[in-house]
């Protein structure tokens, strides 16, 4: 199963969400790739924010080598899953899908969990550190539900 993690400027949440699913695939034994992207081009070749990479090496995670890419139409016909962690990045990338097959794979990942009163992943950017933890609670259980449901 490929799975894309989408953003707006894929510095912030969406390396984490990468970060995060690709760790729990390895060690639940999962054979899931993961990537990730923004719907925006601002960060283009930059690693993940500074806050995003210190979370994730709090709870022993690196995404050090993960660099910043725009979504590309491609992304439709080479990934299963895309994981939208806003509504706003959900209706970026469902206009830019083509036809039905296209749109049925783009997601808000927060969908995931159950009971969840939250439907959007909030961004991080503009706030303190305690953002960046909300951030990676939300996605760590969204992430669990994922390889629950992954085969
Ligand atoms: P992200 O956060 O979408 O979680 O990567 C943002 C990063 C940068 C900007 C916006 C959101 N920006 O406007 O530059």
């Amino acid at each position: 199963m490929k799975v894309l993690m989408v953003c707006l400027g894929n510095i912030c949440r969406s390396p984490l969400a990468e970060g995060i699913l690709r760790h729990k695939a390895a060690a639940a034994n999962k054979s899931i790739e993961v990537d990730s992207c923004g719907t925006g081009g601002w960060h283009v070749g930059e690693k993940a924010d500074p806050r995003s990479r210190q979370k994730s090496h709090e709870h022993g995670i690196d995404i050090d080598s993960l660099r910043a890419r725009q979504f590309h139409p491609s992304d439709f016909e080479t990934f299963d899953l895309i994981y939208c962690m806003d509504e706003s990045n959900y209706h970026d990338i469902v206009a830019l899908a083509e036809n039905q097959a296209y749109k049925a794979k783009v997601k808000l990942i927060l969908n995931e969990v159950p009971n969840l009163k939250f439907q959007n992943v909030p961004d991080p950017y503009y706030g303190g550190a305690d953002g960046f933890e909300t951030v990676y609670q939300m996605l760590d259980k969204a992430c669990d539900a994922i390889i629950d449901r992954s085969t």
